[in-house]
């Protein structure tokens, strides 16, 4: 079998998205394997989900640091000790430094509950209801400095409907997320996808 890309996914609550990366690169000749999931959660359920794959978990909890910088060179610290090449970031709910996306640049990628370049931030589904857009989505993306930009790997698109509320439109993205998650995931660790200036080229194979 090929090497596969060492990936790990950061969380900081329930981790659907993450459960779904899991459960794809169990599959035999998935380009990417899990070796950590982090935290900077203690409580979260996702880290005991993880650990019932059996994957390494590890928290490194925002609160225990004075700084952004200081806490973001942490992380980098434990993932490069574990050989991390790759990172998902899955409903991590903190805001990264100018320095951690550098380092991290074109090897770490995000799932936004959005099409972007519409809806960046937080409160997607309100936001997209309350428009009166007719479709909304998610999109897998890699991360750059502004908030949810990035060349997009991957989307899915999901109408919205009349009778929609908020929670009943977030479920049925998520669904949606977990199939693309994956998929992007797939792109980027094969080597499938690279990025070009500030948009995602297709390698032929
Ligand atoms: C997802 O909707 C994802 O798009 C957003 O945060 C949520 C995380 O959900 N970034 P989960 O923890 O993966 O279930």
């Amino acid at each position: 079998m090929t090497k596969r890309v060492k990936t790990a996914i950061l969380i900081s609550d329930r981790g659907s998205n993450m459960q779904a990366l899991l459960d794809a690169c169990k599959q035999p000749n998935f380009p990417a394997e899990i070796v950590l999931v982090l935290s900077n959660n203690p409580n979260t359920v996702g880290l005991e989900v993880a650990e019932g794959f059996g994957i390494e978990t590890h928290v490194v909890n925002h609160r225990d640091f004075s700084s952004r910088k200081e806490f973001d060179a942490v992380i980098t610290k434990v993932l490069e000790e574990r050989g991390v090449e790759l990172v998902c970031l899955a409903g991590f709910m903190r805001l990264l430094s100018e320095e951690f996306i550098q380092t991290w640049r074109n090897r770490l990628i995000n799932i936004h509950p959005s099409l972007l370049p519409a809806f960046t931030g937080l409160n997607t589904h309100e936001r997209a209801i309350e428009r009166g857009v007719k479709f909304t989505g998610c999109t897998v993306h890699y991360v750059r400095h502004e908030v949810d930009t990035g060349p997009i790997i991957a989307q899915a698109v999901v109408p919205v409907l009349a009778e929609d509320t908020p929670d009943t439109l977030a479920a049925r993205i998520l669904v949606e997320e977990h199939k693309i998650y994956p998929h992007a995931l797939k792109l980027v660790a094969s080597g499938a996808v690279r990025v070009e200036g500030e948009k995602l080229i297709s390698i032929s194979s």
